[in-house]
């Protein structure tokens, strides 16, 4: 089940072109491109003819023709010409998707067209800003329901046992959890006071000794996370947002768009208040992250099996509460998009 109204990663910008390609959102197909005249389009994935994908056809010019018998759609998805005598059958038209890119990254909304609205594009803090470097992400496919990443990402306890020689750090792997429920999601976050510094995070503080720890992890409805890590000298009131001039503070953003009911496509990048020109800090980054997101994708993959085939009931702890309420609220919101009137374009 998907919250249909709402904004998902389609594909990274640099991904579209003016190539016809399918991508599958939310179990439907859809095809993406950028007209000759620069114009980004999302169609449906399906001529009403014989349902041939219409990324098996042509771009011709700002319109898209079908493959087979030469069906022609306009970027609203209306056809505009059709093959033999006949006139173009009142029906034959595909569905447009409402899109828009930003971050780099192409947005699309999945449900009432008349409700898209690019204001509520998830916010960046920091893009762009001339102070903060950016580790260019990358996007991977992951066999799991998006669910199980939406509890990962609000899941700080689990870098303990998952990413021991990155992100983990032994003291303190049992501070208390902090849940905030919010209007557009749920954040759970904890201090950990006068600790060492976690491997991958030693190599890029710009400070010696103890550090004081934020593990923010956030995720908005349906399934956009911003992770927030701060390493702050010891002592020094991080906790109270006094600010120290090395303190460090990582932003990694986590935008899961599922594919279907057992496949999520993830994309993420990071941003970091540090040596923002520093293109090899940014490599090392962007792959010692990647390298910790694939120790993820081996639990979570595993997790999917686990959880689809089990034989005796799973069990929660104390440590998901973040989760449930996640789960709970996003699933209010899907059961109230299912009783109101579909209205699409
Ligand atoms: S299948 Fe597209 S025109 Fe026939
Ligand atoms: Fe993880």
């Amino acid at each position: 089940m998907f919250l249909k109204n709402a904004w998902y990663v389609a594909a990274w910008g640099t991904d579209v072109s003016s190539e016809l390609q399918q991508i599958r959102i939310l179990g439907e197909k859809v095809c993406i491109f950028r007209t000759d005249s620069g114009g980004l389009i999302a169609l449906e994935d399906a001529c009403p003819h014989r349902k041939l994908p219409l990324s098996k056809g042509r771009i011709k010019g700002d319109t898209v023709e079908c493959g087979y018998h030469g069906l022609t759609f306009d970027c609203t998805g209306q056809c505009v010409a059709a093959p033999g005598k006949g006139d173009i059958p009142p029906n034959a038209r595909v569905r447009s998707y409402p899109v828009h890119e930003r971050y780099g990254l192409i947005w699309i909304w999945m449900g009432d067209a008349s409700r898209a609205d690019t204001d509520d594009i998830f916010v960046i803090e920091h893009y762009e800003d001339p102070a903060w470097g950016i580790n260019r992400g990358a996007s991977m496919d992951i066999k799991c329901n998006y669910l199980l990443m939406t509890d990962n990402l609000l899941d700080p306890t689990h870098v303990a046992w998952v990413h021991q020689s990155s992100f983990a750090q032994d003291a303190a792997k049992d501070a208390p959890l902090s849940i905030t429920k919010k209007d557009d999601g749920v954040a759970v976050h904890r201090w950990m006071l006068d600790v060492e510094p976690a491997p991958f995070y030693k190599k890029i503080i710009e400070f010696e000794g103890n550090c004081d720890r934020l593990q923010h992890y956030e995720v908005r409805y349906p399934c956009l996370a911003l992770i927030r890590a701060i390493f702050a000298p010891t002592g020094t009131g991080a906790p109270d947002d006094n600010h120290h001039d090395q303190t460090f503070i990582m932003d990694s953003y986590n935008f899961m768009t599922p594919i279907s009911e057992t496949e999520t496509r993830y994309f993420w990048f990071q941003l970091r208040n540090i040596r923002p020109d520093d293109e090899d800090l940014s490599d090392m980054m962007s792959n010692d992250v990647r390298e910790v997101f694939e120790e993820d994708v081996i639990i979570l993959e595993n997790v999917q099996v686990g959880m689809t085939e089990m034989t005796t009931p799973n069990i929660d702890l104390s440590i998901d509460g973040g989760q449930l309420g996640f789960r709970r609220q996003l699933s209010k919101m899907i059961a109230k998009e299912h009783e109101e009137p579909v209205i699409r374009q």
